[in-house]
């Protein structure tokens, strides 16, 4: 197999081509691996569990985003490069920094009451989706707002805040709703870019549905005008 390898190094990008004597249908951790131990031992890439559980390892493979620990490919040649949208490092490694601080603003942490309490079963339906989150910052790749740099929280952030409202153990209740008016929620352009390529099925635009119509109906911000009527349902 024929592996193009868009690498990052002093403010540049390269391709570097490498012909790997691997048959079937690796997954692409799996080539970057076997290219390390045989034929690169300088190459940088970012990976720790191979499980789809720490969200490390997201490059484009063929020009799409996915994780590299659960993306198999097959044929003669493939091209991988890293991710668009976070400041590159070294070869394929990115910064995580940005998903970081996008997220410390806006208190998407949980924030227990004191004493025990039950996840109530019809919260833990509601919300399993956005508790698969890996914090992977796929969405936020893919989002056209935020590569245009327009000043919207983000999918990501949106998902992992989506987890905690109307959550009767979270003790920052309805101050948490308020503070996310400050995200612009509505800058989303509900393409579905977070919803398709999420590799855990997240579905970080039908959250942002949710949290809009919530944001709205409770007064925060205003409804666009040529929205769809979510509150009509
Ligand atoms: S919502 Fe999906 S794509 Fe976004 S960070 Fe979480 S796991 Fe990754
Ligand atoms: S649906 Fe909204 S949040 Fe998701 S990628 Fe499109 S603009 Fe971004
Ligand atoms: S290596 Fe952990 S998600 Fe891929």
């Amino acid at each position: 197999m024929r592996v193009k390898l868009r690498k990052y190094s002093e403010g540049k990008f390269n391709i570097q081509e490498y012909e790997l004597d691997i048959t079937g249908k690796p997954t692409v951790l799996e080539i970057l691996m076997r290219i390390k131990e045989e034929l690169d031992p300088s190459l940088a890439f970012r990976a720790m569990c191979r499980a789809s559980i720490c969200g490390t390892c997201a490059v484009k493979v063929n020009g799409q985003h996915k994780l590299a620990c659960n993306t198999r490919v097959e044929g003669e040649e493939v091209l991988i490069e890293p991710v668009d949208g976070f400041k590159p490092i070294r070869d394929l490694v990115v910064s995580h920094e940005e998903i970081y601080e996008r997220l410390k603003p806006s208190r998407v942490w949980f924030v227990p009451k004191d004493g025990n309490m039950k996840l109530l079963p019809e919260v833990q339906r509601r919300t399993a989706k956005a508790w698969d989150c890996i914090l992977c910052g796929i969405c936020n790749n893919v989002c056209p707002p935020l590569l245009e740099k327009v000043d919207f929280g983000g999918p990501l952030l949106f998902t992992r805040v989506y987890k905690t409202l109307d959550d009767p153990r979270d003790s920052l209740g309805e101050n948490r709703l308020e503070n996310l008016a400050a995200f612009n929620v509505q800058k989303c352009v509900h393409c579905s870019n977070c919803n398709l390529f999420c590799p855990k099925g997240c579905m970080p635009e039908k959250w942002i549905n949710v949290i809009e119509g919530k944001l709205v109906q409770k007064g925060y911000i205003q409804k666009k005008k040529e929205d769809f009527d979510f509150l009509g349902f």
